[in-house]
């Protein structure tokens, strides 16, 4: 097994962060993939790599006519089969491979073309039972290998040090775990101090943030972590944070909002500060994994490491 799980799930977007007809480089598992929405909401993902002379396809453009890629260079089309579309020439087998997709409520979902030993969690599609989905922030390319990002998502004690000014949360509690096979879901109580007038000032929003903040957390191995908590006035709110491996040194990390309900302007201002301090929060995230000594060894534990060991233990499983 290697480092990049195969068999595993990996939630890459949204269909609305594509634009139409606007092709798109996601690198996935050490290889790079161009994307692309046709005006059908049709969604295309072949490798990104022209087999003429090895030009990028994400820096072409699309042919809405005949919903093919075109390469920059030389100008060849590819079409949504990976096929190159020649003048007066017989079609020719997939020179590209497709990358295979499963779309849920627009959500893209790929096991990178692999037989899958993970579902895909349901429990993501089944948030639209109560909420209504607001967007995706954060998309951030973090150079540091999937297990430390894996780890950070699982790691209740890093809100202390890496979110202190943010979220000034001084102590937690975590408590009734429930771990299953591949999922485990926790209770965790985040004791807040006040934040500074500067703080307030940058993003009102901590104004409404409770002295202790109670959050329901549900993860799904290996890619998200759902964070449910329901702050007066804002209503239930959840944040589901997203990882997956692009390359051996990086991985990608992004936050999908979920909000009860999100119409009028006052939830649009509201919706505008929780996407700043999730940016924040990744942010915080990505400069820790960057900075951290790699192969470290652990000489110390801390209170509520369960979840942490657990997702170790898993990934060690996988890579063997
Ligand atoms: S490199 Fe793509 S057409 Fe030549
Ligand atoms: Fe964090």
């Amino acid at each position: 097994m290697s480092w990049n799980l195969p068999g595993c799930p990996w939630l890459i977007t949204h269909t609305s962060m594509l634009e139409t007809n606007q092709p798109k480089m996601f690198t996935i598992a050490g290889q790079d993939y161009v994307f692309w929405k046709n005006q059908n909401n049709e969604i295309t993902a072949i490798e990104n790599k022209c087999p003429h002379m090895g030009a990028k396809l994400s820096d072409g453009w699309i042919c809405r006519e005949t919903n093919t890629i075109v390469c920059p260079f030389h100008a060849l089309n590819f079409d949504n089969t990976g096929r190159a579309i020649v003048q007066n020439e017989k079609k020719s087998l997939p020179l590209l491979k497709q990358l295979k997709l499963f779309i849920q409520e627009g959500f893209i979902w790929t096991y990178c073309n692999e037989e899958p030993k993970i579902p895909i969690p349901d429990a993501i599609i089944n948030l639209f039972t109560n909420y209504h989905f607001v967007g995706m922030v954060g998309e951030t390319t973090v150079k540091a290998d999937f297990l430390t990002a894996l780890e950070i998502n699982y790691d209740y004690n890093h809100a202390k040090g890496v979110h202190r000014d943010l979220l000034r949360v001084k102590d937690l509690e975590a408590a009734d775990f429930q771990f299953e096979e591949y999922s485990f879901a926790a209770k965790l109580k985040q004791i807040r101090e006040k934040n500074t007038i500067d703080e307030y000032l940058k993003n009102p929003l901590l104004l409404v943030s409770p002295s202790t903040v109670n959050l329901e957390l549900e993860h799904y191995f290996p890619s998200c972590v759902a964070s449910h908590h329901n702050q007066p006035p804002l209503g239930k709110l959840c944040e589901v944070f997203v990882i997956y491996p692009e390359t051996r040194t990086t991985t990608k990390m992004f936050v999908l909002i979920f909000k009860e309900s999100s119409i009028g302007i006052m939830n649009q201002i509201v919706d505008g500060q929780i996407k700043s301090i999730l940016e924040e929060v990744v942010r915080q995230d990505a400069v820790m994994a960057e900075n951290l000594y790699h192969n470290a060894q652990i000489k110390i534990k801390l209170p509520n490491e369960e979840p942490l060991n657990f997702a170790r233990q898993l990934y060690y499983q996988w890579t063997g």
